[in-house]
């Protein structure tokens, strides 16, 4: 080491100066063994396949959308992004059809909207009611009893809706201040007719909660009109936009409620009050919160503009009448759907028997392998029983229904023979 050096490190410069001026420091720093190697598959370019998405979500995104995802980052505050934000604000409103001023897009999946409404209105010992016809009663279930909620449950088998009247027993009986009940069920490919719960539930001092995932834009749901006080969905399925950014709106009797707690939520990241002030949902200046999924908030944008082009009830229409082609075709094909009541058939994911003999993983691989196509198992109570097929927002076409049924017709043929 030169005299210079020696100098310096007696009069306790720092280690920093040493190596800016030593070589032979820099060569100790790189021969230090690091634990963990650069993964070789990272340096392997991006792999992703082209499938077509017919399961329960997510679906395909068309190009608009992918190219809105790609766009240049901006800053999550910049006043282009606040107008953005303030325009998917209106294109919730639209799709749920409310004028409720709290409605935004939480930064996470559907499960996350899931999470906000269920946490933001539950507080410890609150009673709730959750309506259980497939997964998602169960899921809801699970997070208010997390929450200290106390939890009781109105039970149907998969497969069938609730009537006004089952809900009506289960709201006297129980006196809860919260009900739950999901609109698109994907489990198991029901739809639940809404008309006059949100009046039923008023008239017990109870406010209604609706999960939409599934069913937003393929069939109809009116929040104000149908009195619904919590509503949420995801992207990923009817908007098909990536997941990342899910739309809800809270009614001014739920708004009530969340701005009188006696506790605050549980989650900052998911806190209405605070997340109120960063959508400017009240009349106060925006409030910084967290930073936004910004390109994911550029796909929302997007598929909500999507939707007013198209508009909703062309949009349920078209839905209806590709459900209606596919289920006829699976019919065709000697197959029994799942949900009996032809009314009750959720358009954006169908249901339908697996035929005795078959094994659904195989059905499902083989048109995944052949085809490019994904098509879905059953989930929950309906695993091991049915396929389900979605066609959702820019998937719902004829076209696709064609190619599922010449992949299914091919696979029923290939896996039957298998086993011969
Ligand atoms: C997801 O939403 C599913 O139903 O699998």
């Amino acid at each position: 080491m030169s005299t210079l050096l020696l100098a310096l490190q007696a009069a306790g410069w720092s280690r920093v100066l040493l190596c800016s001026v030593s070589t032979q420091c820099y060569r100790t720093m790189s021969s230090q063994k690091l634990l963990v190697s650069p993964p070789p598959p990272l340096l392997q370019p991006l792999s992703v396949p082209d499938r077509l998405l017919l399961g329960p979500g997510p679906s395909n995104p068309p190009p608009r959308i992918l190219s809105a995802g790609g766009r240049q980052l901006i800053g999550h505050m910049h006043k282009e992004m606040i107008q953005i934000m303030d325009e998917i604000k209106l294109g919730i409103q639209y799709a749920f059809q409310t004028k409720n001023p709290l409605t935004l897009a939480v930064s996470g999946t559907g499960h996350c909207a899931m999470e906000a409404a269920v946490l933001n209105m539950v507080e410890q010992g609150d009673k709730v009611l959750v309506a259980v016809n497939g997964f998602w009663g169960e899921r809801v279930t699970d997070i208010a009893k997390r929450l200290g909620a106390e939890v009781h449950q109105l039970v149907k088998n998969p497969g069938e809706y609730f009537t006004l009247e089952e809900i009506e027993k289960g709201l006297i009986q129980y006196a809860p201040f919260l009900f739950f009940i999901t609109h698109g069920e994907s489990s198991t490919g029901v739809v639940q007719p809404l008309d006059g719960l949100g009046e039923l539930c008023h008239r017990y001092n109870c406010l209604l909660l609706v999960d939409a995932v599934a069913s937003l834009g393929g069939t109809p749901v009116l929040m104000d009109q149908q009195g619904i006080d919590i509503l949420y969905s995801g992207s990923q399925k009817v908007l098909s936009a990536p997941p990342g950014a899910s739309p809800i709106s809270f009614s001014n009797r739920a708004r009530k409620k969340i701005y009188n707690r006696k506790t605050k939520p549980s989650s900052f990241y998911l806190d209405m009050e605070e997340l109120a002030k960063y959508w400017g949902c009240d009349d106060n200046p925006r409030k910084y919160h967290h930073t936004a999924p910004i390109n994911t908030f550029f796909c929302l944008r997007e598929a909500l503009a999507a939707l007013a082009e198209k508009g909703l009830e062309n949009s349920w229409k078209l839905h209806k009448e590709n459900s209606l082609y596919l289920c006829e075709g699976l019919q065709k094909l000697g197959l029994k759907l799942f949900v009996k009541e032809p009314d009750a058939r959720l358009p954006t994911v169908n249901t339908v028997f697996i035929p005795e003999g078959y094994d659904w993983k195989e059905i499902t691989e083989y048109i995944m392998k052949n085809h490019g196509i994904e098509v879905s198992g059953g989930l929950g109570a309906s695993a091991g029983k049915v396929l389900r097929i979605g066609l959702m927002g820019y998937n719902s076409t004829k076209f696709n229904v064609d190619r599922v049924l010449r992949a299914l017709e091919d696979a029923l043929q290939h896996c039957l023979k298998n086993k011969l």
